[in-house]
């Protein structure tokens, strides 16, 4: 297993460092893989001149999965369109056709309290968001601003063809096989042609997974009911628009953007895994960052790039008697817990590996 270890900006190196050592720990532990350190955003264009250099490049070509921290930053800011970190981020992601973008929303016990919601209402939360993520209004064409009869109108184009809805589909089916097997399909169907037949081909997925339950919901009713009653959720799938806002949504539920991973896949299982958090300047080397993030990323790229379940759920067992035991980063402190920085969660982590 080829591990391309993109540290990036920011916090990125300090919570990816964290994550390092985890999988170092497994590996004396009988995996086997190479992590092979490159630059990317940022860091990139001050070294490089560019955010994905072609070492970077062919470094992402060889691995079997990319650990990434974060990119940007405010001192890249005035930077040209085409060198600015993020830049670097999108090229992996179309390089790679990384459509499939995964991100659970878990609340752990100990942190109910760091929810903006009820405890009652968001208490055992477990939601796994399925995001399309190279498809949809965002990449549609024909697109852009222009002046018609005397004024300005912009337009964008939503798009999906069946075999982007089909293969995103999929991926829902399969995660929902292996998790509570119930599927929730979120669409806009009483008004948009595209997600009517977005609805109709996942329909017609669902036929090869009968032992699947599928429900469709409206977007705007999903987002009400996310807040009103999340438990009812398992996984659910959306298109590229919807699921960045409902995902967003979600991952706010559960406390801190510190503690929240994610997976974006091809269909070869080969996977980007980051926090979804973004490189926090505010915070950058001090030594506060949450690097349970990164750490439960890595676990995500152990189960759906390797099919290393056990240690993914060893990583994950860990974090959860990590909380358990008190400690806490700063994002998540409250009177009573242990307070501690970046490396000591990561040496908390692996106490408990
Ligand atoms: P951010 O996610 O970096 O930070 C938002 C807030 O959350 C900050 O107060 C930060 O201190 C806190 N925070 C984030 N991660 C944390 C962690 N692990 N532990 C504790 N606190 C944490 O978002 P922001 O400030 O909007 O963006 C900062 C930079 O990151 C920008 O340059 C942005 O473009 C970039 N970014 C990069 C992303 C990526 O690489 N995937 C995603 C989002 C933003
Ligand atoms: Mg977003």
């Amino acid at each position: 297993m080829k591990i391309a270890i993109l540290a990036g900006d920011g916090i990125g190196p300090e919570i990816v460092a964290q994550a390092v050592r985890v999988l170092q720990a497994l590996r004396s532990d009988g995996l086997k893989f190479e992590l092979e350190p490159g630059l990317l955003g940022g860091c990139a264009v001050e070294a490089a001149g560019e955010p994905f250099p072609e070492v970077t490049r062919k470094l992402v070509a060889d691995a079997d999965a990319v650990l990434l921290g974060a990119v940007g930053g405010p001192q890249y800011d005035a930077l040209p369109r085409r060198q600015r970190p993020e830049q670097g981020l999108l090229s992996i992601r179309r390089m790679l056709n990384l459509f499939a973008n995964l991100r659970p929303a878990i609340l752990h016990p100990e942190l109910a309290n760091a929810s903006t919601l009820k405890p009652e209402v968001v208490a055992g939360l477990d939601i796994l968001i399925v995001r399309e993520l190279t498809g949809d209004i965002y990449f549609g064409e024909p697109r852009g601003i222009e002046r018609r009869d005397g004024q300005r109108v912009g337009y964008n184009t939503m798009i999906y063809s069946e075999a982007e809805i089909r293969r995103i589909a999929h991926v829902a089916f399969q995660a929902a096989r292996k998790r509570n097997r119930r599927l929730c399909s979120v669409d806009k169907m009483n008004v948009l042609e595209c997600t009517q037949l977005w609805r109709d081909v996942v329909t017609e997925t669902a036929k090869e997974y009968p032992d699947v339950e599928l429900s469709h919901m409206l977007v705007d009713n999903a987002a009400m009911q996310l807040v009103r009653n999340p438990r009812q959720f398992d996984v659910v799938v959306t298109g590229n628009m919807f699921g960045d806002i409902l995902s967003d949504e979600a991952s706010m539920l559960t406390g801190s953007i510190g503690m929240l991973p994610s997976a974006s896949l091809d269909d070869r299982s080969k996977g980007l895994y980051e926090p979804i958090h973004g490189s926090a300047p505010d915070i950058a080397g001090k030594d506060v960052a949450n690097p349970l993030a990164t750490i439960l990323s890595a676990a995500m790229m152990l189960r759906y790039t390797f099919d290393e379940e056990a240690a993914a759920v060893r990583i994950e067992s860990a974090v959860k008697k990590v909380l358990a035991g008190g400690y806490r980063t700063r994002d998540i402190y409250e009177p009573g817990t242990k307070k501690v920085g970046t490396a000591a969660m990561g040496d908390a982590v692996l106490a408990n590996i």
